[in-house]
């Protein structure tokens, strides 16, 4: 019943706030195609990691876990046309998928999929010295959250933003027993930005077509 008038207001919501947009409504088939699991953010978490990154003025966004590429096409839709994207991707099927709607979309020129392990990649980018990301969206495999925050500590700048998905997941992040790593991984990273000092953060729990879940939004000082 709950789920059912959450569901519903969200597809209420994504009818007024989201407008179409063929290239993600490709990416959205072309991903059931292929069999990618419907993990994706939904059209108005798209429109919500969207706006935040036009909000920030990003210019350069870096993403980790592109699965089908539907959340990097939401993202580099918030990119000025100098605007540029990194998305990394472990599964060189999902990358795949993801290039593929990318260049669908007419973005490939501002987005790039790096293919391969997240934490490598980021330690690449690291290493690379990589301009400052103004904007970042994790949403891989939770149990390396911690990994992946603070990796994204390390390619920011004062004032980017770091959202990280699925951080409530049904409540469960509340039960401090959880032996779930995913738990975990996302309590030591609540609990970082809780205590660090240049680091401020909130979490916005959102119930929708997802349930229960929410978005950490934080900032470097
Ligand atoms: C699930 C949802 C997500 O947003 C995600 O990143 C991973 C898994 C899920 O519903 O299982
Ligand atoms: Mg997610």
């Amino acid at each position: 019943m709950t789920l059912d008038i959450w569901s519903e207001t969200e597809d209420f919501l994504s009818g007024l706030l989201c407008p179409p947009d063929a290239g993600l409504e490709r990416a959205l088939r072309v991903s059931d195609e292929a069999n990618l699991a419907p993990i994706n953010v939904s059209a108005l978490q798209g429109q919500q990691i969207s706006l935040l990154a036009r909000i920030v003025g990003a210019r350069r966004i870096l993403e980790v876990g592109s699965l089908g590429g539907y959340s990097a096409l939401w993202l580099a839709k918030a990119l000025p046309p100098d605007g540029r994207m990194v998305t990394i991707e472990n599964n060189p099927v999902h990358a795949a998928v993801a290039i593929g709607n990318i260049r669908a979309s007419g973005l490939a020129d501002r987005v790039e999929v790096r293919v391969g392990n997240a934490a490598d990649q980021l330690a690449l980018l690291v290493e690379e010295k990589a301009a400052p990301f103004d904007f970042f969206f994790i949403d891989a495999d939770q149990h390396n959250n911690v990994v992946y925050f603070e990796s994204c500590l390390r390619l920011g700048r004062s004032g980017s933003v770091i959202v990280i998905d699925n951080a409530v997941r049904s409540g469960e992040v509340c039960n401090v027993e959880n032996p779930n790593e995913a738990v975990r991984a996302t309590q030591q990273v609540l609990d970082l930005v809780g205590s660090a000092e240049h680091v401020d953060g909130v979490v916005f729990q959102t119930v929708g077509k997802r349930g229960h879940d929410g978005m950490l939004v934080a900032r470097i000082r």
